[in-house]
């Protein structure tokens, strides 16, 4: 009903915007006296201290949030990991152990795929540690712990407010892993979890965006193609736009890793197409200006979503720059660089009259194989 959207045109909508509110939420009453605590998770502490190996398993827009957990687990904790679509993990021979950590990301907590990639990982006797937004679901009653992002009820079938709340879930456990580890103090902890406060504010100032991709979107509603890029952290990003819009909108999008371009994609780059960049100011810009130059130069009009540090080069070399504050670090990045893409994907589709909460053929929760 109207009051359930709270004055929004649609739950989407008022769920893009509940996202600064949703982080909080997420980061809620995390630290205390020097130290991280999960206690929901309701696992022997130390177990966290001998993992020697993850596992991140999910579907859909929750793999993605998994692709950001890998990157600060390796770059935090120093653990290997691996993250994989559920709906294929149990298919082949994944080698587990009691010393392999299973982290099982679900929003609704009860995709069969990845309930069952759970149970698989459980037989070979390693612990399961489920990210899930629903109290008290499948998955999180399977699990041996949970961490839950208390992102609210998310009723869009297009993911939003659950998978910001996700990266930042999957941010905790990094962390977490790293403390009990002993790779990384309290200080540095704290540090981390002080700058990450500063992300609902950030936040807003992305929503205060969305009267220029609203008119980005008018210039680009009938656009054939859509090829989303990034790199390192911004390459999650990249996939979960141009799930967005092929979701909702039923346009065509694509989204690689913009160092595969030159192996294939950048043959369909045409006049017409259009890119989409993820260019944060951080380690790997300066590569991701060379592949904006590259596929400009093959007749595409490029989008470009920086940061205050990356304007200028931007300006220079692209079609349109979305400018973002800072990230107050640059594993946290993609909790602001997704919001863009989701009110791009939001606007294309109600410009073109598509029912954005209820798209064709595509439910909020797959329980079925
Ligand atoms: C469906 C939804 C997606 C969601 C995916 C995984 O495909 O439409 O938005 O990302 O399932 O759902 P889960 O509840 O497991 O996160």
């Amino acid at each position: 009903s109207a009051a359930e959207k709270q004055g929004y045109d649609t739950f989407m909508l008022k769920e893009i915007h509940e996202q600064p509110r949703a982080v909080a939420d997420t980061l809620l009453g995390r630290f205390d006296e020097g130290r991280l605590h999960l206690d929901e998770l309701q696992t022997d502490e130390r177990e966290f201290g001998r993992v020697d190996k993850v596992f991140v398993l999910a579907c859909g827009t929750s793999r993605y949030a998994g692709m950001v957990a890998k990157y600060a687990i390796e770059h935090w904790a120093g653990i290997p990991c691996e993250v994989e679509e559920a709906s294929e993990f149990r298919y082949r021979d994944p080698i587990l152990d009691p010393h392999t950590l299973v982290i099982a990301i679900s929003q609704s907590g009860e995709t069969t795929d990845t309930i069952a990639a759970a149970l698989h990982a459980r037989d070979q006797r390693a612990p399961v540690i489920a990210l899930c937004n629903i109290v008290g679901s499948t998955l999180a009653r399977e699990a041996d712990g949970v961490l839950y992002t208390h992102a609210g009820l998310e009723v869009a079938v297009a993911s939003t407010k659950a998978f910001t709340t996700q990266i930042v879930g999957g941010l905790l456990l990094a962390l977490y892993l790293a403390q009990q580890r002993g790779r990384m103090y309290g200080s540095e902890i704290e540090d981390i979890l002080g700058r990450l406060q500063q992300i609902p504010s950030a936040l807003e100032q992305v929503l205060e965006l969305d009267g220029e991709i609203r008119q980005l979107a008018e210039q680009y509603q009938a656009v054939p193609y859509t090829m989303f890029i990034g790199r390192h952290v911004g390459l999650p990003i990249a996939y979960e736009g141009a799930l967005k819009l092929k979701e909702i909108s039923y346009l065509h999008a694509e989204a690689f890793a913009a160092g595969e371009m030159k192996h294939g994609p950048i043959a369909l780059i045409e006049d017409g197409s259009l890119v989409v960049a993820l260019a944060a100011a951080g380690h790997v810009f300066g590569k991701m200006v060379s592949n904006i130059q590259e596929v400009r130069a093959r007749g595409a009009s490029v989008l470009a979503i920086g940061t205050e540090g990356s304007t200028a080069d931007l300006k220079a070399n692209a079609d349109h720059v979305l400018t973002l504050p800072e990230a107050p670090h640059e594993l946290a990045g993609p909790i602001l660089s997704v919001v863009p893409l989701q009110l791009f994907a939001y606007h294309i589709a109600t410009l073109r009259g598509e029912d954005v909460d209820q798209p064709r053929n595509l439910a909020k929760t797959v329980t079925v194989e």
